[in-house]
């Protein structure tokens, strides 16, 4: 058996085969539709839906068959596969499409003989992920962890999927903001030069710029003539400039260290000389046009880009320009992937037409994704923010969600049967893992609602429930004292039997996880994961209330132990494993 392909992939180059042959009149053939077939067993497990589309392009040709006579004629093409059991057709010409136990078989063996759960295999592309980007001493808020979350989540995706991926952090650290910043530096701390000034309250000093760039109207000609000087390079500028982003750097990495999140930091400072390059390209290539003394661009829709402000300065449009340029021609990726607030998503639209118009992206050999998210909401459904109207400090949501995590542990009286150590572990795993699960799992489109309480509840597909789910599943093997090696030795020797329904029904489960990657890789929805999690999760308790993996007598003595179950109790785990280091969760096996 061929286990290079998923098995959607399979099916679906089965079917189409069978379609061309089956449908000789038909030129145009359409998508080969197949979906899963839910829960009734006499269904089958996938069905091809393609007979009722088939038969009306029939009577567009003015011919009239009926949509079961198309199935049949399907049915009668597919070449025969050790992944299809068995066909049938139901209904008005539905296909039902029976696994082989067979091929699933050979899907977790697999697993144990190479001791990983492999990737599907795909053609290895350069992506970069542009997420996080917060804006240098503005506070970083919710929306900024959004993006932290989701894009390091699509990044280690790709990752496993062997892309060669570049996680960049496209701080804005060369906007506006920073002429009042600096200006208030220097009126402030006049030795800035010699002597650090003290700035680890940077919100508080930003706030205080602001407040004088908004009353004072000298103080904002200041301001505006320092972002000038900055951008030119002047040295006291770029010194004052350095001290102001090494602050929030320092602040910002701890969030990603707690979060273990990797980035490269290639803020919008890093594209000046080479916006000055595109601003000239363009401006030869007549892609400009003024409007009101600034310099604009269109793409086709109803926002034009600006790409130089009237008084001679760049924009955020003018970075994008220049960064992706510089992603393409200079890093030579096939694929960016930008991951902001979707009230972004007419910027980057505007981007993407610009380039390619002006001949930057190639369609046919450029992938670009705009990943937007809806705003976070606070269980007021108001605007996410703290008591007080603030903005919400992410360090302290990150506290606070150690907090509640451990007083969750104590709840359960952990702390009398965990060290320490394990305590902290289990605490840490809890608190960041509820966090990040939490956004993940909501369709991203939407906007999603912060609560501690939801996330931390031990029920439904919460973070908390899954690493309660994964380490019984993992206690199984332990008591019956298999370790690693044992695993590996009998796995060998034992096939995974799935005669049992619910063995059968959990097997399949697993099965899809390639599938369940490969869609993701293309729509980009990171909710499809933690649906699949949560489906093995539950499939896995079925089977664990029906099947027995090891019994024992009234004494508590071991009498007996189904290796096979073992077996299959382990797969199960592997894959839990996997899909949590997708989603950035932190399994820990006692909790
Ligand atoms: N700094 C921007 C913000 O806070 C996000 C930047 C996203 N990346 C980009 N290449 N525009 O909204």
């Amino acid at each position: 058996i061929e286990m290079e392909d998923s098995i959607l992939q399979i099916i679906t180059k089965l079917f189409g085969n069978a379609v061309k042959l089956a449908c000789p009149e038909i030129t145009d053939l359409p998508i080969i539709d197949i979906s899963l077939s839910g829960n009734k067993p006499n269904f089958g497990d996938y069905q091809c839906n393609s007979a009722m589309a088939l038969a009306n392009l029939y009577k567009q040709l003015g011919k009239k068959v009926a949509p079961r006579v198309i199935a049949q004629q399907i049915v009668e093409h597919i070449q025969p596969h050790p992944l299809v059991n068995k066909l049938d057709i139901a209904g008005p010409g539905f296909i039902n499409i029976f696994l082989n136990k067979d091929y699933v078989q050979k899907y977790l063996s697999a697993i144990f003989e190479s001791g990983e759960v492999k990737p599907p295999v795909v053609k290895k592309l350069k992506v970069l992920v542009d997420f996080s980007s917060p804006n240098i001493a503005k506070e970083m808020h919710v929306g900024h962890l959004r993006s932290t979350i989701i894009g390091d989540s699509i990044s280690r995706l790709l990752e496993y999927l062997g892309h060669d991926v570049m996680r960049i952090n496209h701080v804005g650290d060369w906007g506006t903001q920073f002429g009042m910043l600096i200006v208030h530096l220097q009126e402030k701390f006049p030795d800035y030069l010699i002597k650090s000034p003290p700035l680890s309250d940077l919100q508080n000093f930003y706030k205080e710029a602001k407040k004088r760039f908004d009353e004072d109207e000298e103080f904002k000609k200041r301001a505006y003539a320092s972002v000038v000087k900055l951008q030119s390079f002047e040295p006291e500028h770029t010194k004052a400039w350095n001290l102001i982003c090494d602050v929030s750097r320092k602040e910002l990495q701890k969030i990603y260290d707690r979060l273990d999140i990797k980035l490269i930091e290639r803020g919008e400072s890093f594209y000046q000389t080479r916006m000055e390059q595109i601003v000239k390209e363009l401006k030869t290539a007549g892609f400009l046009e003024n409007d009101d003394g600034r310099e604009i661009m269109w793409g086709g829709g109803t926002v034009p880009l600006t790409i130089v402000k009237s008084d001679g300065g760049y924009t955020y449009d003018t970075s994008d320009m220049a960064a992706l340029k510089q992603r393409i021609e200079e890093e030579k990726v096939d694929w960016v992937i930008y991951v902001t607030d979707a009230g972004q998503a007419t910027h980057f639209q505007t981007i993407f037409a610009c380039s390619e118009k002006v001949g930057i992206l190639k369609k046919d050999k450029h992938r670009v994704d705009h990943v937007g998210f809806g705003v976070v909401l606070g269980e007021d459904k108001k605007k996410f923010k703290t008591r007080s109207g603030e903005t919400v400090r992410l360090l302290d949501l990150l506290d606070e969600g150690l907090n509640r995590s451990l007083s969750k542990l104590k709840e359960k009286e952990r702390e009398k049967v965990l060290t320490e150590e394990e305590l902290k572990t289990a605490q840490e795993s809890i608190a960041y893992g509820c966090i990040k699960y939490a956004d993940l799992s909501h369709n991203r489109n939407h906007e999603y609602v912060f609560s501690f309480d939801k996330m931390l509840e031990d029920r439904g597909n919460t973070a908390v429930y899954l690493l309660y789910a994964y380490t019984r599943i993992k206690s199984i093997a332990r008591n019956a004292n298999f370790t690693l090696e044992k695993i590996k030795q009998v796995s060998q020797t034992h096939a995974i039997s799935l005669d049992h329904e619910k063995e059968w029904k959990l097997g399949k489960a697993l099965a899809r996880f390639p599938d369940v990657l490969l869609k993701i890789a293309d729509d980009l929805f990171m909710h499809h994961l933690c649906e699949f999690v949560y489906e093995i999760a539950t499939t896995f308790t079925e089977f664990y209330d029906q099947c027995y993996c090891i019994e024992r007598n009234s004494s508590g003595e071991i009498v007996k132990i189904n290796v096979s179950r073992i077996l299959l109790a382990e797969a199960t785990a592997m894959i839990l494993e996997r899909c949590f280091y997708i989603l950035g969760l932190k399994p820990v096996s006692k909790m």
